[in-house]
C-alpha cells in the first residue's frame, strides 16, 4: 500500500512517544521506509533502540554521530522525505515550528523540509485550549500542514478532555490515504454548504434545526483529499474543519448563505448543497427580548431564498449541481421532484425514517438519484464513507 513511500518521523517530548513504535510497525509492514528523528526530550519517553529496530535504520538525533564523529546534514533528511509527520508535536515543538525557531536537529529539518508536513499534537487540555497554542495551529494550518485532531479522552495528568494524541491506527490512515487517494479532483473549484442556519426571532432565540453540518463537512473532506480546492458555507455548528485545500466561510442565517453561495459559485465546476436551510425566518426580528405574557404569541414567517434552486437556474453546462434531500415519506418521489425542479445532476436522498441516518449520527443511508433518474442505494456507513460514495458518483458525471 505504501510501497517505496519515504516516510520521515519526528517524535517530539510527549508521554504519547511511547505509542510511535507502533505506527513505525503499520508503515513497514505496509511497505513504507522509515526514518525516525528523536528530539532530545523524546528519548526520555521512547528509546532510540527500540525505534532502529523497527524502521530498520539508525535513529537521528544530533548533529554529530557520537560513534563516527560524522556530522549529519538536517538538508538530506528533509529532501528524502516525500511525508515528515511529528507525532507527537508538544506544545513546544508546534511553537517553535510556528516561529521558526530551530534549536534542536528535529526543527532544522523542519525548516529545510520541502515535503507536505503532517502534525498530531498531543498535550493536556488546557495547553491545548489555550490561545497562544491555537494561534500556533491556526498559523500552522495556514502552511497547508495537515494537523491530525487530537481527540478527547483520559490524559497522562489525570485530567479528561481534548489533547489526546489520536491513535497510530487512525494516523496511520490518514497517511495511506495522505498517498492513496486518487487526485482526481486537481483543479476542481467545488462550493458546498454545510450545517443548519438560525433565524432570528428576537436577539436570545431563533427557528434552526438539529443538522450539525457532518455529512457536508466530510463531503468537503472526501473532495479536499481527492485534490479539489473547496469552498464551505458553513453554518452554525460545533465541529471544527482543519483541512489545507478547504477554505470556511463561516454564515448564520440563510440570506448570508445566499449571498456567500452566490458568490462562490460562478468560479466553481461543481456545488453540492448539503445545508438544511430554514425554509421560512420571521417576518421581523424583534429589537429586545419577547416578554413572556399569558397570551398565545404569533410569529408571521416568511420564506427564505432557495439557494439550491437559484444555483440551478444560473448553471452553466460545464457546471454540475448537487443536492440533498431530506424526506419522510414518498421518499424517492419527493427527491425525483426535487432533483427536477431545481435542474440538479445528482441529488442524494435520505430518509429520517432510516435508523442511523439523518441528523446527529455519524452514520448515514442514502440513495443516490442522478439525472436520468438511475437509483442506487447504499446500505448505513459511516457518513465519511457515504461522503466517499458520494464524491464517487459525481467523478463519474
Ligand atoms: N436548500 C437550499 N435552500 C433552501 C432550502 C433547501 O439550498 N432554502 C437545499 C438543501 O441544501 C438541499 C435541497 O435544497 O440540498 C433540498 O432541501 P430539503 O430541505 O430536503 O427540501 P426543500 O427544498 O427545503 O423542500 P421541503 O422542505 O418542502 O422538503
Amino acid at each position: 500500500m505504501l510501497k517505496g513511500k519515504k516516510i520521515l518521523i519526528g517524535i517530539t517530548g510527549g508521554i504519547a512517544a511511547y505509542k510511535i513504535p507502533l505506527l513505525i510497525r503499520l508503515l513497514i509492514k505496509n511497505g513504507a521506509e522509515v526514518q525516525v528523528i528523536l528530539s532530545p526530550s523524546a528519548k526520555d519517553f521512547v528509546t532510540p533502540l527500540t525505534l532502529a529496530t523497527l524502521s530498520n535504520n539508525p535513529v537521528h538525533s544530533g548533529f554529530f554521530d557520537n560513534e563516527t564523529g560524522k556530522w549529519h546534514s538536517h538538508v538530506e533528511l528533509g529532501l528524502w522525505a516525500d511525508l515528515f509527520v511529528v507525532a507527537p508535536a508538544t506544545a513546544n515543538s508546534i511553537a517553535k515550528m510556528n516561529l521558526g525557531i530551530a534549536d534542536n536537529y528535529l526543527l532544522t529539518v523542519y525548516l529545510s523540509a520541502r515535503c507536505p508536513v503532517m502534525i498530531a499534537p498531543a498535550m493536556d487540555l488546557d495547553m491545548f485550549k489555550h490561545s497562544a497554542t491555537q494561534k500556533n495551529l491556526t498559523a500552522l494550518r495556514a502552511r497547508k500542514h495537515i494537523i491530525v485532531e487530537p481527540t478527547s479522552g483520559e490524559l497522562a495528568s489525570g485530567l479528561c478532555g481534548e489533547g489526546r494524541m489520536e491513535e497510530p491506527d487512525e494516523i496511520f490512515k490518514l497517511i495511506t490515504s495522505f498517498f492513496s487517494k486518487k487526485k482526481q479532483f486537481k483543479g476542481k473549484k467545488i462550493l458546498i454548504s454545510a450545517g443548519p442556519t438560525f433565524e432570528a426571532i428576537d436577539p436570545v432565540r431563533f427557528i434552526g434545526n438539529y443538522s450539525t453540518g457532518r455529512m457536508g463537512i466530510e463531503i468537503a473532506k472526501s473532495f479536499a483529499n481527492q485534490g479539489g480546492e473547496v469552498f464551505l458555507v458553513l453554518g452554525p455548528t460545533d465541529l471544527t474543519v482543519d483541512h489545507p485545500m478547504i477554505e470556511v466561510f463561516p454564515v448564520t442565517t440563510a440570506d448570508e448563505m445566499f449571498d456567500q453561495c452566490q458568490m462562490q459559485f460562478p468560479s466553481c465546476d461543481i456545488a453540492v448543497m448539503t445545508a438544511a436551510v430554514a425554509d421560512f425566518k420571521p417576518k421581523v426580528k424583534a429589537n429586545q427580548k419577547i416578554k413572556k405574557t399569558d397570551n398565545d404569541l404569533f410569529l408571521e414567517l416568511t420564506p427564505t431564498p432557495d439557494i439550491l434552486k437559484s444555483l440551478g437556474q444560473k448553471k452553466r453546462d460545464n457546471q454540475l449541481l448537487v443536492g440533498f434531500a431530506l424526506e419522510t415519506n414518498n421518499e424517492v418521489e419527493n427527491a425525483l421532484i426535487k432533483l427536477r425542479s431545481k435542474n440538479l445532476d445528482l441529488i442524494i436522498l435520505n430518509s429520517l425514517s432510516d435508523p442511523g441516518a439523518g441528523f446527529r449520527h455519524s452514520t448515514n443511508k442514502v440513495t443516490i438519484i442522478d439525472r436520468h433518474e438511475n437509483l442506487k442505494t447504499f446500505p448505513l456507513k459511516s457518513k465519511t464513507e457515504v461522503a466517499d460514495d458520494i464524491t464517487s458518483a459525481i467523478a463519474t458525471l
